[in-house]
């Protein structure tokens, strides 16, 4: 459960990072270097010594720190005053204190420009259960001091606590910090974000929905695994997963255990025919199994990929079906029945593998493995009319 959050600033709270590069940028051409946008990318979100010394080195200049500081900040109060808050920020905050959550600003920025951002968009000290700023630390983001630092002066251990960054220094911060990491897409790129490790990644704070409990929170949080870029499953538009947990491979091999596993409940008295099936959650990893459920009533028998389905939705409200496996002991390996195609066509995209296989195989004893795209299963689905996209 999240107890508390711990706020990146510049980013997150106001879209700064363009007015710090227009105030450096100005800056070093008042000294006489002509930079680009790109010579700052490695120092975002490192702190402010890093940010102007690193570019000027990369100029063979050698900065007064303290005195170059005053000058970028003078620019940067200037350009600041016209940046609002970023959207959802006042709404989010509001949220996350009807729930009882602990709130810190954690930057490696100065005091000096937090204080300056804060009365930009609106916000005070006050507003914060623990500030912590690029004085206190000595080791900046990616080192996880700071978000520690703020963690526990909050009374919180950091795997309590969600940090909310854009940077993936910051990303990497909280990774180490032990927190879990929300990343937002103001600065970086959505594989960029996924490559430092974010956990859930949100087009900016409007795009959590209200809420009003801790739980609440929680449940938005995992609903919305991966982030705002979605893909189109059927009737579907799932967020995309961050990052794979394992790779493609190991993850099939589970859907292939766990197909196997549920293929030995198959309640198939009348048939004697039993089936096991896999879905994998596009936006979760996760695997979800069904096996054949028989009835008397023979027409009201349920196949294990429809259970599966069912398990899957259960779980999860909505799929996407990354891959199906389906086992069971027929040469070749049966395909999912007209019936089962239809109910999968909601889920599915025309590219989701389907694995059929028979248990030797699902088992590593060789036997039979056959691969299919869902289009050449099920070429022409019917999607209701207002779902299709
Ligand atoms: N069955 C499935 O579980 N999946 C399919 O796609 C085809 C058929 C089951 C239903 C029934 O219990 C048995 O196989 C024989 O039809």
């Amino acid at each position: 459960m999240i107890e508390g959050i711990l706020f990146d600033m510049d980013g997150v709270l106001i879209d700064s990072e363009p007015v710090i590069l227009h105030a450096a940028m100005t800056y070093f051409e008042t000294i006489g270097i002509k930079t680009q946008p790109e010579d700052y990318i490695p120092f975002i979100g490192a702190g402010d010594r890093k940010f102007l010394c690193g570019v000027a080195e990369k100029y063979g200049k050698k900065l007064n720190f303290e005195e170059a500081r005053d000058a970028l900040f003078a620019l940067y109060a200037e350009y600041a005053n016209d940046r609002g808050p970023m959207d959802g920020v006042h709404r989010f905050i509001k949220n996350a204190r009807k729930s009882g959550m602990k709130l810190a600003l954690a930057t490696s920025a100065a005091r000096a420009k937090a204080e300056i951002n804060l009365k930009a968009i609106g916000l005070e000290d006050s507003d914060f259960d623990c500030m912590v700023t690029g004085e206190s630390i000595k080791r900046n983001k990616p080192n996880p001091d700071i978000y520690q630092l703020a963690a526990l002066s909050m009374g919180l251990p950091p795997q309590e606590c969600l940090v909310v960054e854009d940077a993936i220094n910051g990303i990497k911060a909280g990774k180490s910090a032990g927190s879990s990491v929300c990343a937002l897409t103001t600065t970086f790129t959505i594989p960029e974000i996924e490559e430092a490790g974010a956990d859930y990644i949100f087009t900016s704070l409007d795009a959590f929905e209200d809420f009003s409990t801790k739980e609440e929170f929680d449940a938005i949080l995992h609903a919305s695994i991966g982030s705002d870029d979605r893909t189109v499953y059927g009737a579907n538009k799932i967020l995309k997963a961050p990052k794979a947990i394992m790779g493609d491979e190991a993850l099939l091999k589970i859907a292939f255990d766990q197909a196997l596993e549920a293929r030995k409940n198959a309640y198939s008295p009348y048939s004697k025919y039993q089936v096991g099936a896999a879905v994998i959650s596009s936006a979760t990893n996760r695997v979800y199994s069904g096996c054949n459920v028989e009835n008397s009533s023979y027409g009201a028998t349920i196949c294990a990929e429809r259970n599966a389905i069912l398990n899957a939705i259960t779980s999860e409200g909505t799929i996407g079906i990354a891959a199906l496996v389906v086992v069971s002991e027929d040469a070749p390996p049966a395909p999912p029945c007209a019936q089962c195609l239809q109910v999968l066509a909601e889920f599915s995209r025309p590219d989701t593998v389907v694995h059929l296989v028979d248990v030797a195989f699902a088992e590593g004893r060789g036997g039979t493995h056959t691969q299919y795209l869902f289009k050449d299963l099920l070429p022409h689905p019917f999607i209701f009319p207002s779902m299709r996209q």
